[in-house]
């Protein structure tokens, strides 16, 4: 099976390594990383109290870094080719360049929780594509607190690290995410989903069938997540709890939202949440019951939910999950991350699951004129830090 690996190396052998040494002129003493992550279901139920059922990817984001004597943090991307600074005394947005403001919103939240920020000389590099709901912000963020950890000598539970990635998107960003992706990038655990219940935060791994396999289909339309309609479905989700008298929608019920008069669009958002955490808790029992088939039916649910009453699917997402369905051996696909564009995931059989990347790759092209990436992944580790030896 091909499988997307990541990138791991020595220093010479390490691209990442060998430039931090040549742009800093000094070798770099950690490497930190953080994982994107994939959604399997349980779409927009984290900012309403709910559960999430995501797998960190193979895909990743690490950071190269050297820590300083001062508290100058000196900042570049080795991606985007950009550079930036800043100190951590005082610690601000920057408007010019939005991408270190995942960096340094992790800085302030890590700051203000009474962490000894220490400076550091550090470098960015990663592939998981960013825009495409795999969460590459989740990673830059649960990234950045483990090279701040390392550079100041201190570690960060995973749920306060997330806390902290998911204020700096509120604060720095202006995207006022749920905890989900930093939650599944602090915690991921090798070959196992992660039922959250983002209300206590309390999670169970669940084991992928080792008969299943992930396939990650992108559309290859980028959306904007700071977008208003994101943020417009949290206010209806918020109108929809406080007409029923519920602290979230995690409370209510479909009797419940019977009896409230609100207008057609809440009723439809709220509907989507109440039966998407009912679908998160069936597909957990069905994945460890080794019911694929019945995974995928509740997956193919939850994308006819986002599209009909949710409405954050897209014609390329609409065509992409009927087009892996369509494939042998696929039990069922769906969109995943906050939709808008981006990418869909499809539950395989893991024998059919190669066979399926040509065959939907042509026709998605013929169907939209754009061209696709298809790639299998395992779920993998979450975010860590190692030092580096020479
Ligand atoms: C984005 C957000 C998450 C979650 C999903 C939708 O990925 O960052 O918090 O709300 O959308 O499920």
């Amino acid at each position: 099976m091909r499988n997307d690996k990541s990138m791991t190396g020595n220093r010479t052998g390490d691209k990442l390594l060998v430039e931090f040494e040549r742009r800093y002129e000094r070798p770099a003493a950690f490497i930190a990383r953080a994982p994107g992550r994939v959604n399997m279901i349980g779409e927009h139920t984290d900012y309403n109290d709910g559960f999430v059922l995501p797998a960190a990817i193979e895909r990743e984001t690490r950071i190269a870094l050297a820590p300083r004597d001062d508290g100058e943090v000196r900042l570049a991307a080795l991606d985007l080719n950009r550079h930036t600074g800043f100190n951590v005394d005082a610690i601000e947005p920057s408007l010019d360049e939005g991408w270190s403001n995942y960096v340094r919103g992790v800085a302030a939240g890590l700051r203000a929780a009474g962490y000894a920020l220490r400076g550091a000389d550090m470098l960015v590099h990663g592939n998981v594509p960013i825009g495409s709901g795999l969460s590459s912000s989740a990673a830059l963020e649960m990234a950045s607190v483990q090279a701040f950890g390392a550079a100041g000598g201190f570690t960060v539970p995973p749920d306060a690290a997330a806390r902290i990635g998911q204020a700096a998107e509120h604060q720095f960003v202006g995207a006022k995410t749920g905890l989900m992706d930093q939650l599944a990038s602090a915690l991921g655990q090798a070959g196992h989903l992660l039922l959250i219940d983002i209300r206590s935060l309390e999670y169970r791994a669940v084991p992928v069938p080792t008969n299943a396999a992930i396939l990650i289909a992108d559309t290859s339309v980028r959306r904007q997540l700071a977008s208003s309609a994101y943020n417009e479905r949290r206010s209806q989700c918020e109108a929809a709890a406080a007409a029923m008298g519920v602290p979230a929608l995690r409370d209510a019920t479909l009797d419940m939202l019977a009896k409230v008069d609100v207008p057609d669009v809440v009723r439809r958002r709220a509907t989507h949440i109440i039966e998407e955490n009912a679908r998160v808790l069936e597909a957990v029992a069905a994945f460890e019951g080794g019911d694929l088939l019945r995974a995928g039916a509740l997956m193919n649910g939850s994308h006819f939910s986002l599209r009909d009453l949710y409405e954050v699917s897209s014609k390329e997402l609409d065509i992409m999950a009927a087009l892996l369905r369509e494939q042998p051996g696929c039990y069922g696909a769906r969109l995943t991350g906050a939709g808008f564009g981006g990418c869909c995931v499809a539950l395989m059989e893991a024998s059919h699951a190669e066979a399926a990347i040509p065959a939907v790759a042509k026709s998605y092209e013929q169907a939209t004129g754009l061209r696709p990436a298809l790639y299998l992944t395992r779920a993998a580790t979450g975010a860590n830090v190692r030092a580096v030896t020479s």
